[in-house]
């Protein structure tokens, strides 16, 4: 469905992205993990057309999309959840919702799709006319993801869903990742929270210095000892220090 090759991106002089690779898989969540600073949020802008590539590409169902706007990248059904939330802390649940449906795509079908993401968050149906800055960390969290999902997504990219919230909300965005992923979106997710975007994904990579250091199913990174000491902070077992 997406497919990344060699990509290089940057911010003016400030290189980001050398080369980095990877696919993301109609039907699955692909999770993209790595420490601070190491271009998670970069790759996301750079699909998003809001960071133009310096080299590489990158394909959406066969089609160069490198460098294209970012309406255009919207209108193909490429739609980014920045970090951070931003909703309209003024405006009632139901009109930030509405602002999800900006595209031409969705425009049409912003009845249906309202219909979708409630059936999806029950919660932002009883909350609709509340305003967004009400609403807890973890329904303000919901409420960007579903505004994302107004937009009629084939890919739906998450950048930190998890960042700042209590454990019992980062366990309902989590099922709510499952559940968007059962309704056929797919899911690419940056996470920090790297036990619990393992144990969602489907496909993992690892970034390092804007390059793909090591990929696989979500189980085999969440089983694979580097990972384990680097990023989960565990001692190797027993059978890896052989
Ligand atoms: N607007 C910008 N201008 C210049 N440099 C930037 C800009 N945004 C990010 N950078 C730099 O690019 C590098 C990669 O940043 P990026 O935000 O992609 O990392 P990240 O992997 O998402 O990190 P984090 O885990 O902190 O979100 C960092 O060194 C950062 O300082
Ligand atoms: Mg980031």
């Amino acid at each position: 469905m997406l497919s990344i090759r060699d990509l290089t991106a940057g911010y003016g002089d400030t290189q980001v992205l050398f080369g980095t690779t990877l696919d993301v898989r109609p039907g699955e969540v692909t999770a993209i993990i790595g420490s601070n600073g190491v271009g998670k949020t970069t790759l996301l802008r750079t699909i998003s057309g809001l960071i133009k590539p310096t080299g590489g590409s990158i394909t959406h169902n066969g089609v160069e999309i490198g460098g294209r706007p970012s309406d255009d990248i919207v209108e193909r059904g490429i739609v980014l959840v920045p970090e951070g939330r931003r909703l309209f802390p003024r405006m009632s649940v139901r009109r930030n919702l509405e602002l999800g449906a900006y595209s031409k795509r969705a425009r049409k079908h912003l009845a249906e799709r309202l219909q979708y993401v409630f059936d999806l968050f029950p919660i932002l149906k009883e909350r609709e006319q509340q305003l967004g800055g009400t609403l807890s960390g973890g329904q303000q969290q919901m409420c960007a993801i579903a505004r994302g999902l107004v937009a009629m997504p084939e890919v739906l990219m998450l950048d930190e869903v998890s960042l700042g919230l209590a454990p019992v909300a980062i366990a309902r965005v989590y099922e709510a990742i499952k559940a968007i992923r059962d309704t056929g979106v797919t899911l690419l997710i940056v996470e920090q929270n790297i036990s619990q975007a393992l144990s969602v994904a489907d496909r993992a990579y690892v970034i390092q210095h804007g390059r793909v250091a090591m990929s696989g199913t979500g189980r085999e990174l969440a089983q694979n000892a580097d990972v384990k000491r680097v990023y989960l902070g565990l001692a190797p077992q027993r059978e890896d220090a052989k």
